[in-house]
């Protein structure tokens, strides 16, 4: 796979995210992620994270069925734009230039190969904060100091029908490069991680058992410290939440991990994915073999089965 000299794509932008039970979820990233809301447009509830340097963060949207809609993608500049766009383009894929919500730009929309919908834009507006000021400048807005903290999106992971499609998909349109991979004893992924910058991943997909098509795995969520997702699963236990499997350490990437079911039935992960910087320019691919994940995680932790199971929609 050929490796970009440089990211056309800065990071991972705003998701949207679908819920049947639109207060409950509300209540999940507003009250217990200490997440503020900065708009309500129809349907949908604009978040940001307290260290989102852009206006929000997910986007809310009450539907009849969970599941993942839109995620946006910032280009790393305006030619960036007009280059990725144009690779997208080639795919067969583009849907076409829309004006952009809540402080972004010109947006360019897209599906990826399993039909997840997609969108990249450059321009966008920075929050300025009001009554959240940070006593730091170099903060986005003040430390919450309440529930969970979630600091920033750090990570998307879909499920998918095809996961070799959809992984050479984000490398030749949004230019991402990969960083680890599961091989199956049948040749095959079973999951396949991608990365923007320095983060060992941003975009993940897993391999979807029940060939649905556009399903979500998981949003992660980062927030500093590995004590702060202990404390999380404490406040999730306290709250009445779903707590599936963690906290403990994922061996690939080891990223030290959470992942709880908001109430609206999509997963949500706390991930200290930070600690892992791909430095190396010619970072070779991590390729883990179907026994070796066997072993579990990297305590030894087994990969709990509802993992391998559910998505939303649920299906
Ligand atoms: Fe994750």
């Amino acid at each position: 796979m050929a490796v970009p000299e440089n990211f056309d794509v800065a990071h991972l932008g705003p998701v949207e995210l679908l819920t049947p039970s639109f207060d409950e979820s509300l209540w999940f990233f507003r009250d217990l992620l200490a997440m503020r809301e900065v708009a309500r447009i129809g349907d949908s509830a604009y978040l940001r994270t307290w260290d989102e340097y852009q206006l929000y963060t997910v986007k809310l949207t009450a539907t009849d069925a969970a599941g993942v809609g839109r995620t946006s993608f910032r280009a790393s500049s305006r030619d960036a734009l007009e280059r990725r766009v144009a690779a997208i383009e080639a795919t067969g894929l583009g849907d076409g230039w829309t004006d952009g919500e809540v402080g972004t730009g010109p947006t360019f929309l897209f599906r990826d190969p399993d039909g997840h919908a997609m969108a990249v834009y450059y321009e966008t507006d920075r929050y300025v904060a009001t009554d959240d000021r940070p006593a730091l400048k170099n903060q986005a807005s003040a430390f919450p100091g309440r529930g969970v903290n979630a600091r920033r999106l750090d990570h998307i992971n879909y499920l998918a029908k095809d996961v070799e499609a959809c992984g050479a998909f984000v490398a030749d349109a949004l230019g991402m490069r990969e960083s680890e991979r599961i091989r199956l004893d049948n040749g095959r992924f079973a999951a396949w991680w991608f990365h923007f910058g320095l983060k060992s991943y941003d975009v993940v997909y897993s391999d979807d058992w029940t060939r649905h098509g556009n399903r979500l795995h998981h949003i992660a969520f980062a927030p500093d410290t590995r004590e702060d997702i202990l404390k999380a699963a404490d406040i999730f236990l306290e709250n009445g939440i779903h707590i599936e499997s963690g906290p403990h350490k994922h061996a690939i990437n080891q990223t030290f991990f959470l992942y709880v079911w908001e109430p609206g039935g999509n997963r949500i992960e706390f991930a200290n994915a930070g600690a892992r910087l791909l430095l190396d320019p010619d970072q070779p691919v991590v390729e883990w073999s179907e026994q070796e994940r066997r072993k579990g995680q990297a305590w030894g932790m087994k990969t709990i089965e509802s993992f391998h199971t559910h998505g939303t929609p649920v299906v």
